[in-house]
């Protein structure tokens, strides 16, 4: 919990833990100091046809000073970033060294569906010591990321995660730039005695997803980066966090939106700081003019839902340090102008006769709670007079603390048919347009916000509360404020069992995720 945040009163709750047991990774008759220490990303360049060996095992982790046992990809943390060409092929062949089973899902790529990683649905779990091969290949440039689909919240958070990063052909696709940065955010829960325990049997923190109290860049506190006077840095930012949505900016440099998950923008765009939700993804360019230190900055609007007050926070992921040598390439001109990006813009149009159609699949953000404590009940009661539509902090972490997957249950409710998450079950076909609204209750037990991420294909947000979106991009995940309502326009473009789910770790974990079926084109036809 953020100290900075006054709390609420627990009394009755002091005593109390989660209905699950408590985990923390291991491996019978492995002991720690035979752990290897964790490294840092090494980027493997592929190329078609190339193949990767990928291991999910155990590391040693040290954040600022202390040794936690976690989990890397090939001992690091984040995992290796694949650099791969636009529209190549690279095979996977992953094992399983953690002692819970796993699987690797691709997210965001329009991949061939036996390959999404997801258990019970394109593939078995693997289990410990067993393997699997994934075939890749990346239609669009973008950046894109790896990470298991089984029990996220403890997997992923434990350091299981990785980019892609899937360059185009075209030499101009983005504007001259020094150099790029992939970063990775991310948050870690800790405490006095270590890494505080997941649930065994059931997600914890099943109410507001687990928020962490360490800032992470690239599986580090205080991310450091130096560059000369006049230094364009292209920033590639992931957001792997169970559920906390960043709001990155740059202390006194000018920064401009170029690119998102599965494309670049139709026009680059001046912004002042960068929202993004867990999985999203985007791609922004920084001038750096003054000489000196620039933090990186999260800066939030913390709530109190017992006071129903509000109180700005300033969290800072790391330094830019700005040398007073000048550039050795200097691109500010280019950097100034703000470049359409007309081939976006008309694939995009080619979809126009579809953005007025009627909606074709409704779906109501909303949870369910069993028998969560009755000092919960009471106090989530007068908790929710105060709604924002965003938390950007924890502002119950107890409560949140001792909910589990097993007394809360996220739904994404159909009205139409009463269905609910994977009771939904739609068919489509390879080619159709799919206008889905998404309203997030705002007077259920607890309302949040949900990062919405479709697999397998891509999709415009057509307007969000009735405003037009006028500068728009291909999306694969893209978040639903309380009380919002938000239209999906979607390119059914690649057959298969595809998810649809909230990217809350836990909220994902509590049931909020529902299927789709593209039915493949019959050949010889349209
Ligand atoms: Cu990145 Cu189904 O998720
Ligand atoms: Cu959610």
């Amino acid at each position: 919990m953020d100290a900075r945040v006054p709390g609420m009163p627990m009394g009755a709750l002091e005593d109390q833990v989660p209905s699950a047991a408590p985990f923390l990774p291991s491996l019978a008759g492995i002991d720690t100091a035979a752990i290897p220490r964790s490294k840092p990303r090494q980027v493997v360049e592929m190329t078609d046809g190339d193949s990767l060996d990928l291991k999910a095992g155990l590391v040693r982790h040290v954040v600022e000073g202390r040794t936690f046992v976690m989990y890397g990809y090939n001992g690091q943390i984040p995992g290796p970033l694949i650099k791969v060409r636009q529209r190549s092929r690279v095979v996977v062949n992953f094992t399983n060294e953690i002692e819970l089973p796993t699987t690797v899902h691709w997210h965001g790529l329009r991949l061939d569906n036996p390959f999404d990683g997801v258990p019970g649905v394109t593939q078995e779990a693997v289990l410990t010591g067993e393997s699997f091969r994934y075939e890749l290949r990346f239609p669009d440039a973008g950046i894109y990321w790896y990470h298991p689909h089984v029990r996220e919240d403890a997997q992923q958070d434990l350091g299981l995660y990785g980019n892609m990063l899937v360059e185009a052909p075209e030499t101009d696709y983005y504007g001259p730039a020094n150099r790029q940065e992939v970063l990775v955010l991310d948050d870690l829960l800790v405490d006095d005695l270590g890494l505080v325990p997941w649930g065994a049997e059931a997600a914890t923190h099943a109410l507001m997803g687990r928020w962490g109290n360490v800032l992470l860049v690239n599986g580090e506190p205080g991310y450091g980066l130096t560059v000369n006077r006049g230094d364009v840095v292209r920033f590639e930012l992931t957001n792997v966090a169970n559920a906390r949505t960043f709001n990155l900016g740059f202390a006194g440099a000018r920064m401009k939106l170029v690119a998102t998950d599965v494309s670049r923008y139709q026009k680059e765009q001046w912004i002042q700081s960068v929202v993004i939700s867990p999985a999203e993804r985007y791609v922004i360019d920084v001038l750096f003019e003054e000489p000196g230190e620039h933090p990186i900055t999260n800066r939030i609007q913390a709530v109190n839902h017992f006071l129903g007050d509000f109180l700005p926070l300033v969290d800072t992921l790391g330094t830019v340090t700005v040398l007073p040598e000048s550039t050795e390439a200097d691109h500010a001109r280019a950097f100034v102008e703000l470049r359409d990006y007309p081939d976006v813009s008309s694939d995009i149009e080619r979809f126009r006769p579809h953005f007025d159609r009627p909606v074709d699949k409704e779906i109501v953000l909303t949870l369910e709670v069993g028998a969560l404590h009755t000092s919960i009940l009471t106090m989530m009661t007068v908790d929710t007079f105060y709604v924002p539509p965003l938390e950007w902090n924890d502002a119950m972490p107890m409560m949140n603390w001792l909910s589990t997957a097993r007394e809360v249950t996220w739904v994404l409710h159909e009205p139409e048919t009463g269905r609910k998450n994977m009771d939904i079950g739609w068919t489509f076909h390879e080619g159709d347009v799919v206008k889905i609204r998404i309203h997030n209750e705002p007077r259920s037990f607890h309302p949040m916000q949900h990062p919405i991420h479709i697999h397998g294909q891509r999709f415009l947000v057509l307007e969000q509360d009735g405003v037009v979106n006028t500068n728009m991009a291909w999306k694969d995940t893209a978040l639903v404020p309380v009380g919002s309502t938000v239209d999906f326009l979607v390119d059914m473009s690649n057959p298969g069992d595809w998810m649809m789910h909230c990217h809350i770790a836990e909220h994902l974990s509590a049931g909020m995720m529902l299927r789709f079926t593209v039915e493949p084109k019959v050949v010889g036809q349209d």
